[in-house]
Formats: C-alpha cells, sequence, structure tokens
C-alpha cells in the first residue's frame, strides 16, 4: 500500500529524531512492501525564521491532505520572547486543534532491559510497568480565553480552563475503549474538590461509565495521583485526564519507564487521521549533537502503523526491534547506568534497524 505522511521535523533535537524514525519506517515499508511518501513542511520556531509564521497555511494544508502527521518537537530560547501566537509552541496547538485531535494516547511502558535506567526501587517495579495516560487535547487552559487585564495588585494575565460535556463525553469515550483492550481500570483525574470545570469532567466520566459495566471507574485528584505514580505506579492501568494535568502526568510518568526520552504519543480525532510525535521537547541542551534517544519517536510510528494505517504486525515488528536493541544493551545518554556504553542517535537507529 501506498501512504501519505506530513513530515515536520520542527526545532532543536526535532530533526534529528525524525530522520531516525523514517529510516525505521522506510526499513519496515521495505520488509512488508509498503511505500511511504513524504511531504516535508515546516512549523515551529524553523517557520517563524522562515516567514515569521509558526504555523503557514501550507503546513496546515498538506497536514489536511495526508493520511497522517510525523512531528518531532517545536520551541527553544530564541523563540522564547516572541508574543503567544507567534511562539512555535502555537503551531502544535494549531495543529492539533485544526486536525481535531482531542485524544492524546501517551502509553508509559517499562521495557524489561530498562528496570536499572528507572529511578524508583526495584520492588515498586518489578512486574514492570504499563501505563497509557488519555490526555484531552483540544480543550481546557491550554484553549480557554486568555489575556490580560489591570487589577488592584497590578497589570494581570489570565488563562481560563472550560471543559464542555461534549469534550469530556468524547474522550472518557476513548478512555473506556482502551481500558477494555486493556485491564479493564479507568482512573480519572481531576481537581473537583475545587474546580467546577472538574466537577463537570467527574460527573460526565461516570455518566460514559454506564455504558461500560466491564470497566471499573475512579476518580483521584491530581495532587495525589501525582504522588501515587511514583509510590504504587502498579495501581494504575488507564488514566484520563485534562489537557493540562495530562501534560504533567504524562512528563511525571515517563521517568519511570526511564527517561522522558522512551515515551511515545498519538493524537488522534475522529477519523484514521492522526498526529506522531514523542512526548519530549526540542531539548536544546543537547540539539545538534546526535545524544538525543531516538526511541520515543520511533515508538510514535509503531503506534502511527497501528492506529492510522491499521499495520498490526508491522506496528509489532517495531516494537520487538526496539525490545532487542534494549536488551542487546544498547543505550543512549539519557538511559545509561554508570559504567554502561553510551552510543549515539544514529547508532541506536542502526542497532534497532538490525532487529527489523
Ligand atoms: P524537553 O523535553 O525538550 O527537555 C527536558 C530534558 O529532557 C532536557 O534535559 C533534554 O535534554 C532531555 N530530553 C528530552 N528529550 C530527550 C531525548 N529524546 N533524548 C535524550 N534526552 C532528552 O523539555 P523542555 O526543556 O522543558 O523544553 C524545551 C523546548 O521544547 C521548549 O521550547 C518547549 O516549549 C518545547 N517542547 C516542545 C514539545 C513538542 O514539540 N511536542 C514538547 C515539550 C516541550
Ligand atoms: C507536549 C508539549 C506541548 C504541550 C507544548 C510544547 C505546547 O509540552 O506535547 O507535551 O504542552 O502540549
Ligand atoms: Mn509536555
Amino acid at each position: 500500500m501506498d501512504y501519505k505522511i506530513a513530515v515536520i521535523k520542527g526545532d532543536g533535537i526535532g530533526p534529528e529524531v525524525v530522520d531516525s524514525a523514517l529510516e525505521i519506517l522506510d526499513a519496515v515499508g521495505a520488509k512488508y512492501g509498503h511505500r511511504f511518501h513524504y511531504t516535508e513542511v515546516l512549523a515551529g520556531g524553523c517557520a517563524y525564521d522562515d516567514c515569521e509564521n509558526p504555523l503557514p497555511k501550507e503546513t496546515l494544508d498538506v497536514c489536511k491532505a495526508s493520511d497522517a502527521v510525523v512531528l518531532g518537537a517545536v520551541g527553544g530560547p530564541k523563540w522564547d520572547d516572541l508574543p503567544g501566537e507567534k511562539r512555535p509552541e502555537a503551531a502544535l496547538l494549531g495543529l492539533r486543534k485544526e486536525l481535531g485531535l482531542f485524544a492524546n494516547l501517551r502509553p508509559a511502558i517499562l521495557f524489561g532491559a530498562l528496570k536499572d535506567a528507572c529511578p524508583l526501587k526495584p520492588e515498586i517495579i518489578k512486574d514492570g510497568l504499563d501505563i497509557c495516560v488519555v490526555r484531552e487535547l483540544t480543550g481546557g487552559i491550554y484553549f480557554g480565553d486568555r489575556g490580560f487585564k489591570d487589577t488592584d495588585m497590578g497589570p494581570a494575565a489570565y488563562d481560563i480552563e472550560i471543559y464542555a460535556e461534549k469534550e469530556v463525553e468524547r474522550i472518557a469515550k476513548v478512555a473506556f475503549d482502551m481500558a477494555m483492550k486493556r485491564e479493564k481500570k479507568v482512573m480519572s483525574v481531576d481537581k473537583a474538590n475545587i474546580l467546577e470545570s472538574s466537577r463537570l469532567w467527574r460527573k460526565t466520566v461516570e455518566k460514559v461509565a454506564k455504558d461500560y459495566h466491564e470497566v471499573s471507574l475512579d476518580h483521584m485528584y491530581v495532587d495525589n495521583a501525582s504522588m501515587q505514580l511514583i509510590r504504587d505506579p502498579k495501581q494504575f492501568d488507564v488514566i484520563v485526564t485534562t489537557n493540562m494535568f495530562g501534560d504533567i502526568l504524562s512528563d511525571e510518568a515517563s521517568m519511570i519507564t526511564g527517561s522522558i526520552g522512551m515515551l511515545p504519543s498519538a493524537s488522534l480525532g475522529g477519523d484514521n487521521k492522526g498526529m506522531y510525535e514523542p512526548v519530549h521537547g526540542s531539548a536544546p541542551d543537547i540539539a545538534g549533537q546526535g545524544k538525543a534517544n531516538p526511541l520515543a519517536t520511533i515508538l510514535s510510528m509503531a503506534m502511527m502503523l497501528k492506529y492510522s494505517f491499521g499495520l498490526g504486525e508491522e506496528s509489532d515488528c517495531i516494537e520487538e526491534a526496539v525490545t532487542k536493541a534494549l536488551d542487546a544493551g544498547y543505550r543512549t545518554g539519557d538511559i545509561a547506568n554508570e559504567g554502561e556504553k553510551v552510543i549515539s542517535t544514529a547508532e541506536m537507529t542502526a542497532a534497532v534497524k538490525s532487529y527489523l
């Protein structure tokens, strides 16, 4: 089959990890007889530098006309003083909103070989770890009204958290459907002791739960959830939460898997089209040095094959190759322990490729 993929390499380590992921994708294509057609477009800081717009219309058009989008990362200190709508990060929000990608799946899986890279005590993670964070992606405080006003405490700025029932309903359904294929447990994370939007969230999730008798639903306040993730991560199966809480909790969950460089993501809407990107950012501190861990982006390709193209075997093939490379002891700096040999982005890519 032929597939059209929009490629946004972005800023910082974005180009390095995307090049690596596409090399793996091409190798999988060659093995199974698929052709992936890439159209590279600009978004983020590099797009701002090019045309003073972090998300040019052409980029959006190409993404809309593609079967899936691959994105590296955007942002960096160079663009930190721009106004909000010109910042590289605005491109991500625009892409998510315009493509209708309201469901962000962030699986945090601890690979057996990486138990030593996890900072938690061995007894806490002895049975491994497999959590799926389902983050709402096109609502909440990221998209509510924001602005400035004068107050008696001086100039002020505000960002409003707002959720409509239908927005909560559709993300809850994604979480319950996901749980049905897993351990049948959903933990909804909110701040319902304080926020009206969280109380509506909780009530709506409970309503959706009535259609899923086999799935057990619990609720947890976000402050407790961030603590429980470290104390006993095994208690979680699917976590469903708001845009902002999901952003924060998924970075926390990533560390349990050894590194933020390990966490892939899929952003999905109503149809098969999705955007696939690592959870990490542009990592300006290591950009251009060949040090970035490409596995989060490579694993995002496995998610793309599964969710957008329905290619389960090909997807498994990537995950198995990553497992084998880790089992064989290949480590980029972020997942290496003292004394372990550290390899480059390109060497990790070659290692994974050799096991496909
Ligand atoms: P970051 O994820 O870029 O980096 C945090 C730390 O993790 C850094 O020390 C970095 O070196 C390390 N790290 C991240 N990815 C790694 C990888 N693949 N391999 C090895 N180490 C890795 O987060 P930050 O420093 O808070 O943000 C930097 C920039 O990235 C900011 O401009 C931010 O807005 C942007 N950002 C973009 C995205 C995205 O495009 N999806 C996500 C998060 C942050
Ligand atoms: C992420 C990032 C983005 C977010 C930023 C860069 C807009 O942190 O994808 O996790 O907060 O959603
Ligand atoms: Mn984030």
